[in-house]
């Protein structure tokens, strides 16, 4: 079998990283690497004066970690400029937050140049690639330059957006025109993957063939959805282990009987949270007998603090948590605890077992792969609800949970009341066809099917 060799601009350390910032594309690439071996190349995480000339290599069991350091200047145009600034903001439908210059779009290209400059000497000729994510989009044109002839996959683990958004992008054929240098593109869900078509029949004048080939720049390739995924069964058994540890017991001691909602994210402006926490303040207005009776846990490490609108969001967070506190709180309880760390992956599925609901709220979101994690970590005979964002990739999956509008925080609260009064048989009846879903579809069946149809593809060029 080929050598699987994976590009991503986040390399997640062997020994798993405390801070739980990572985001769900390092842990799913580790699950897949861990298991089936192979080259995961990207960025070292370390800024010095100038970039590498050359990869650093070590290994690990089946695994070769190939990084490259990023130089202060590459860093600031291709990572906080192009990359954070202006591709993950209008992806997620933020064009408000949207800061376009050329110079982060030709910082881009450069890193870009760089990492495959860097990559090409360590690749073997019957290597299968697989690129993801927005950082790396140019990287099959770069390879391809330098006459690289394997066959080369991208997976976007962000949402492709509607045409007019993606017009916005003053460098929006560019782009395109770089994702169709691959041989398949990976979209999360169908509406992704319809975005993207619309774009190339009616912006460029290219054709999507009913069997799904996309004819666009004079290639053909094949573009298609392969939602992401977490290993169902394996965050069950940690999550069964974890609930008597002491950080869950911890936990469990400090509720004092009051129910437990429980949100995990990122630090994002994407992910919905100041909604959330109005939401929250919305039940507890409108139905008094929550007060005291339950606490809203919501974890949130930072993440890409070197950019403005990170700062803002943080800033804007404190103050409602503690506006929202500070009218509610009573001597001896706190409607919310909000934390600015993260938390190992076995501490989080402790505290997912425990909780009573699960608050997943994006503005906008890939996939969500921590709405999975909840599933998968519940009790079957005492399962939590999970409250779910429309917007999440996964709500096109996980249809027995409350699916909500972020927008509407009136309509979250009283989803947030439903699920906190749910009759057990409701609960148990909602969680089973999610957690079968989640143990069909799984991060091993999604890597099967995604490098199964990247093997399958005929090579045009
Ligand atoms: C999201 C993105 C990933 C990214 C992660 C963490 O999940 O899809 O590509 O790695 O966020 O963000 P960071 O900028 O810290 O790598």
């Amino acid at each position: 079998m080929s050598r699987l060799v994976v590009i991503s601009n986040r390399v997640a350390p062997v020994r798993k990283s405390e801070s739980g910032s990572e985001g769900g594309l390092a842990v799913a690439i580790l699950d897949v690497l861990k298991d089936q071996g192979g080259v995961w190349f990207g960025w070292s995480g370390k800024i010095t004066e100038h970039e590498s000339q050359a990869a650093q290599t070590f290994d690990h069991g089946k695994l070769t970690y190939a990084t490259v350091d990023l130089s202060q200047q590459d860093y600031d145009e291709y990572y906080t400029g192009f990359a954070n600034s202006v591709l993950w903001p209008l992806f997620h439908y933020r064009l408000d937050l949207t800061d376009f210059s050329r110079r982060d779009m030709v910082g881009y290209y450069r890193v870009n140049v760089i990492f495959a400059t860097r990559l090409l000497p360590l690749l073997q000729s019957d290597d299968l690639i697989w690129v993801h994510d927005f950082h790396f989009i140019p990287m099959a044109e770069c390879l391809r330059q330098a006459g690289c002839k394997q066959r080369i996959g991208f997976f976007l683990h962000i949402p492709w957006p509607s045409i007019q958004v993606l017009l916005a992008l003053p460098n929006h054929e560019g782009i395109v025109r770089g994702l169709c240098a691959y041989d398949l593109i990976g979209f999360q869900t169908e509406s992704d993957l319809r975005g993207f078509r619309e774009y190339i029949e009616h912006e460029i004048g290219g054709e999507v063939l009913p069997d799904g080939t996309v004819k666009a720049f004079g290639r053909s390739l094949r573009a298609d959805v392969f939602p992401i995924s977490i290993d169902t069964k394996d965050v069950g058994r940690i999550a069964e282990d974890a609930v008597n540890s002491p950080q869950t017991e911890r936990l469990r001691d400090s509720l004092g009987g009051r129910k437990l909602i429980i949100g995990v994210d990122r630090l994002d402006y994407s992910k919905g949270l100041v909604q959330r926490l109005e939401a929250y303040e919305h039940l507890l207005k409108v139905y008094p007998e929550q007060r005291g009776n339950v606490v809203l846990l919501q974890i949130a490490p930072p993440s890409r603090s070197h950019v403005n609108e990170y700062r803002d969001i943080r800033h804007t967070l404190e103050r409602t948590a503690g506006h929202i506190n500070s009218t509610f709180a009573e001597f001896d309880w706190n409607p919310i605890r909000y934390l600015n760390k993260g938390f190992r992956r076995q501490t989080l599925a402790g505290f997912f077992r425990l909780s009573d609901v699960g608050f997943v709220t994006p503005l906008r979101d890939g996939m969500n792969l921590v709405a999975k994690e909840y599933v998968a970590a519940q009790n079957p005979e005492n399962p939590g609800v999970l409250v779910l964002s429309r917007f999440a990739g996964a709500a096109q999956e996980l249809d027995g949970a409350l699916i909500v509008n972020p927008y509407d925080t009136e309509g979250v609260g009283e989803s947030l009341q439903l699920a906190l009064t749910m009759p057990l048989e409701e609960r148990r009846e909602r969680w089973r066809t999610m957690y079968d879903h989640l143990c069909d579809h799984d991060v091993v069946a999604w890597r099967r099917s995604y490098l199964d149809a990247l093997r399958s593809v005929t090579r045009n060029d």
